[in-house]
């Protein structure tokens, strides 16, 4: 099957929300998507970029290209080494996996991160995702959480909120 990788446009903010949806429902926590297409718009083709994707479109012959995954990522810092790629999410729509879009899309981020000097790519898989578990595993991806035992965490927003200085009356 013919297919695409290509930088994702304004134009493409539906169909990332179409696929964020499909990864959260597939992780079980589709109830947590709050995000709306307005926000992906600003956040991510603003003057400031929070994110970036790359988008996987199949070539219909008849019908117009058809988004079918996608990988979001970002920039980060490690003050011990520098530079490093953070892929936030990456999906495949299941009836087009297997078909080698996924290894692309890494090949892809392999290159820039080459080409940016990053220092590694990091990501966070849930526990139960085993396929996905192996698939980085074949891969040469390292399980941190064993092998160093670091543990993610999160401040809410209710946690900032008590934080921060309170809003003046
Ligand atoms: N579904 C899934 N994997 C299949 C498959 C199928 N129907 N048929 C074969 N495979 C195998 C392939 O042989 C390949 O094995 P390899 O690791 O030995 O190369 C691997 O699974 C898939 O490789 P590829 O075709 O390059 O990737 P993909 O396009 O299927 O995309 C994922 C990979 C992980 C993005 C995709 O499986 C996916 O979206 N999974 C669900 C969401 C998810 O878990 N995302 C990651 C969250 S951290």
């Amino acid at each position: 099957m013919e297919y695409k990788l290509r930088k994702a446009e304004p134009k493409d903010v539906s169909d990332i929300l179409r696929l964020v949806k499909e990864l959260a429902k597939y992780e079980e926590m589709e109830h947590q998507v709050t995000l709306t297409e307005k926000e992906l718009l600003e956040d991510g083709f603003g003057d400031t970029p929070f994110y970036h994707c790359i988008i996987a479109e199949i070539q219909g012959e008849t019908s117009n290209p058809k988004v079918v995954g996608f990988a979001m990522y970002y920039f980060t810092y490690d003050p011990w080494v520098g530079k490093q790629l953070y892929l936030e999410e990456f999906y495949v729509m299941d009836e087009y996996r297997g078909l080698g879009i996924g290894s692309e899309i890494l090949r892809h981020l392999s290159d820039l991160a080459m080409k940016t000097r990053c220092t590694g790519m990091m990501f966070v898989v849930a526990e139960n995702n085993e396929p996905s578990v192996q698939f980085y595993k074949r891969r040469g991806a390292e399980d941190l959480s064993q092998e160093e035992g670091w543990r993610l965490f999160r401040f809410d927003k209710d946690s900032l909120v008590k934080m921060a200085t309170p809003a003046e009356e």
